[in-house]
């Protein structure tokens, strides 16, 4: 995938630069996904939880979101974390995370040559995700 830091990331941190204060350190997918996943998924993505076993339906073993010779679904996961689609469906166990994943946005190019503004934090849990695939 093609990313590209949007002007408004990239003016911020200038800014920053200038009044000679720190970079905000963004945290990385593998922090994220401790703090806001492994308490359903497991500390590996395997769906093994400590709060899997109370749940209605098992969480998703997240190792096997790549199918043999596939390429990562990037795009599926990434839509899946924010949940816009799932919105309304009273079925659905896990919660959605648009409203929390904001900040810093990315233009990824996610297969069809369209760089679609993401927030940094859906693109960096889909990259550790990415690292956890075992199919
Ligand atoms: C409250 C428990 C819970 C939490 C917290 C949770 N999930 Fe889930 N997740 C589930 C369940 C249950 C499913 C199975 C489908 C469903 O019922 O929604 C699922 C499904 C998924 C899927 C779809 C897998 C597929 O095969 O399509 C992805 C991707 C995913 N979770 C990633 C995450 C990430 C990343 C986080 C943290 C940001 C997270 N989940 C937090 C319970 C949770």
């Amino acid at each position: 995938m093609k990313r590209i830091i949007t002007a408004t990331a990239l003016s911020a941190a200038a800014g920053l630069v200038a009044c000679a204060m720190p970079e905000p350190e963004l945290p990385t997918g593998e922090a994220l996904f401790m703090q806001n996943c492994a308490s359903c998924h497991g500390a590996g993505g395997k769906g093994d939880g400590p709060m899997a076993a109370g749940l209605p339906r098992p969480p998703a073993d997240l190792t096997r979101l790549r199918a043999s010779n596939e390429p990562f679904p990037a795009v599926h996961v990434m839509s899946y974390i924010d949940g816009y689609f799932r919105q309304g469906d009273p079925n659905q166990v896990m919660p959605e995370f648009s409203e929390r994943f904001t900040g810093p946005t990315l233009h990824v190019d996610t297969g069809d040559g369209i760089l679609t503004p993401t927030p940094q934090p859906l693109v960096a849990l889909s990259d550790y995700l990415e690292t956890l695939q075992e199919g």
